[in-house]
């Protein structure tokens, strides 16, 4: 009862949004974002709601929501790993972090740990090659990590438990 009226709020929120738009032509990628951030991910019922609101094929949200990275259709953890296997960071030796990362956490890229509080993902050049090889949490930039640093930047977090400033 209590998740259902949560939802409610949710969307009566998205719809608040979509509402103010000055011009829904053009706004899906907006709105999408929007809707990303009130929800932490994008099921196909919130793809067909935003479809349906903003009168374009639920195919179109689709095709942009599967396009775009950024989106995500499962829900993340609440703690969001992304290890850059951009060029900088890769020939500085990503690919040994992230290998770490999955086994400190017993996931695989695109998964989620059991207990929701983290989930792992690579991604192109986040734009701080200087500081090769980085990895966020959160949004939060991690440079020049080593293996050996993983574990800290684990307990780190998992030590914040729920307190996480999100
Ligand atoms: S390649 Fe990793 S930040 Fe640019």
């Amino acid at each position: 009862m209590h998740e259902l009226k949560n939802a409610d709020q949710k969307y009566a929120q998205l719809d608040e949004f979509i509402d103010a738009l000055p011009e829904k032509d053009g706004a899906l990628i907006m709105t999408l974002h929007k809707a990303q951030e009130i929800f932490g991910y994008l099921p196909a019922e919130v793809q067909n709601h935003v479809a349906h609101k903003l009168q374009i094929p639920a195919s179109k949200v689709y095709g942009v929501v599967t396009f775009y990275s950024f989106f995500t259709t499962k829900p993340k953890g609440r703690f969001k790993i992304n290890v850059c296997m951009g060029t900088a960071c890769f020939v500085r030796d990503s690919q040994k972090v992230l290998d770490e990362i999955t086994k400190e956490l017993q996931i695989k890229v695109g998964e989620n740990t059991p207990d929701g509080l983290f989930s792992l993902d690579a991604l192109r050049c986040v734009g701080a090659c200087g500081l090769a090889p980085v990895i966020s949490v959160n949004g939060k930039v991690y440079g020049r990590v080593k293996p050996e640093d993983v574990r800290n930047i684990v307990e780190e977090h998992m030590s914040m438990g729920g307190n996480d400033d999100e």
